[in-house]
């Protein structure tokens, strides 16, 4: 009996983490890290780089892309969401498009294929759309003996052959092995609500470009979530009915593009956590000292301010507030932290964020400069210590983990961030994704800790 209890809440635990850890994937077209690259005047690379710190994991490419770039997109870890190729079958047969699409997918190991199959003319003749579905249809069967697999988009162009749920239907009943890409923002261009054409679809949709729009007749592109697309019911829906494919990030024509993105990541990310926030007990229960993290997983500077301004909802003394945060996120800040924290190094050298916090002495016990009773500025270390512990759950409630570290070179890490001589150096805390499940610690008998009169 002993042990079943033992192991469903083992169960129970392991799901918790699961369900807390899970991260939306999110992906971004290659032709907008080009026009950040462009926008910003960075190399491509550095562009990849600064786009792959939002959270972003996935790349969209076309397959006319060159074997040196994709390279550098595998060296820093982007995954292959999707490769795009113009396929006019609108036109006739393309047997050499066809076969470029087909060598690309099979060379880089691509497995989702987004085609766009050009536009029929002003006043099309009536067989014209039956000739274009049984090209697609033969193309969609030739790829899928390949392991390819082949989608449409809701293209806004009206004289597009996937222009909306009609067009797609058509295209669907004619080649039943074709999926859909669900662009947000295409079905407004056609009139169509989002949700409406989302229920449709769900079966078949296995992609997602994320894009929003200020109205309906207005199609500029605006930061994912900005907008009039319900970007929350949209993921809320796709989640429900099992969707673990990409969302890609789509404002093409964007005046700041990397702006945009940073948007972007961020509100993908905020709706996804309030779609799956774990419960406070949740928090509590799977929140542990994490001693080994995960090398893939970066956290962004918008996750750490959201995480820090959640924070300082903590009491202090007199609303005090005394906590200051000194947060090392670039490559040379964390390694020189990670040297800092003694034996601690090994336990958090693949954490992406290492955050060091002080108080100032002299505000917390304190009153007009006088202290108030024999705590003194002990009272700063407790206030610092609730603001932690506020943290530290919300990390947990965002899908991070922690380490709290009181083994830390106080001296150096004040030179390292030139930390003011009224501020005491407290805990350094590791924040990141766990490679691994933590200990559970021994808790004391609840009767040791409490007394009740
Ligand atoms: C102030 C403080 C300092 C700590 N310092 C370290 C440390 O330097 N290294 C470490 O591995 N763990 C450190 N810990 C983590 C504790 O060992 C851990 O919280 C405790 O064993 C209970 O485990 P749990 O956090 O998983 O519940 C520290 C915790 C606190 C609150």
């Amino acid at each position: 009996m002993k042990t079943i209890k033992y192991f469903t809440l083992l169960a129970a635990l392991c799901l918790l983490t699961l369900q807390a850890a899970a991260q939306p994937r999110i992906s971004i077209f290659f032709d907008h890290v080009s026009e950040i690259a462009r926008q910003e005047h960075i190399s491509v690379r550095e562009a990849a780089q600064r786009v792959r710190q939002l959270g972003v994991e996935g790349i969209d490419v076309r397959v006319t892309m060159s074997d040196d770039q994709l390279k550098m997109l595998d060296s820093l870890g982007f995954q292959n969401a999707s490769a795009i190729a113009d396929i006019n079958f609108v036109r006739g047969e393309q047997p050499q498009a066809v076969r470029q699409a087909l060598d690309f997918m099979k060379r880089h190991g691509y497995k989702r294929l987004l085609i766009i199959p050009g536009l029929l003319p002003e006043n099309p003749a009536p067989q014209l759309m039956d000739e274009v579905c049984t090209r697609i249809a033969s193309f969609v069967t030739e790829a899928a003996k390949e392991g390819i697999d082949v989608m449409v988009e809701d293209y806004d162009n009206p004289r597009s052959p996937c222009y909306n749920t009609a067009t797609l239907d058509r295209l669907f009943a004619a080649a039943p092995a074709l999926n859909h890409v669900f662009d947000t923002g295409n079905y407004l261009f056609c009139d169509e609500d989002v949700m409406t054409a989302l229920h449709h679809h769900l079966g078949r949709i296995h992609h997602v470009h994320l894009k929003d729009r200020k109205a309906m007749h207005d199609y500029a592109s605006l930061p994912v979530g900005t907008g009039i697309v319900p970007l929350k019911e949209v993921m809320g829906e796709l989640l429900r009915n099992g969707y673990d494919g990409w969302f890609t990030v789509e404002h093409f024509g964007a005046p700041r593009m990397l702006d945009y993105a940073t948007q972007s990541v961020a509100n993908i990310q905020a709706a996804w956590r309030a779609l799956s926030s774990p419960s406070f007990d949740e928090v509590l229960k799977s929140r542990r000292s994490v001693r080994s993290y995960d090398a893939t997983k970066k956290i962004s500077e918008a996750e750490v301010r959201e995480l820090i301004r959640a924070a300082q909802e903590a009491p202090s003394w007199a609303n005090q507030q005394p906590t200051r945060y000194y947060v090392a996120i670039s490559p040379e800040k964390l390694k020189a932290v990670q040297d800092l924290v003694g034996g601690n190094k090994e336990r958090i050298k693949n954490a992406p964020v290492l955050i060091v916090s002080t108080f100032e002495r002299g505000k917390s016990g304190f009153f007009r400069g006088q202290q108030t009773n024999e705590i003194g500025d002990a009272w700063g270390a407790h206030d610092n210590g609730l603001i932690n512990s506020y943290l530290i759950l919300k990390a947990r409630a965002m899908g991070f983990d922690t380490l709290i570290m009181g083994m830390r070179d106080a001296d150096k890490l004040r030179a390292l961030f030139q930390i003011p001589e009224n501020e005491t150096v407290m805990a350094v805390i590791a924040l990141g994704y766990r490679a691994e499940e933590p200990r559970q610690p021994m808790h004391k008998d609840l009767d040791e800790i409490v007394r009740f009169y």
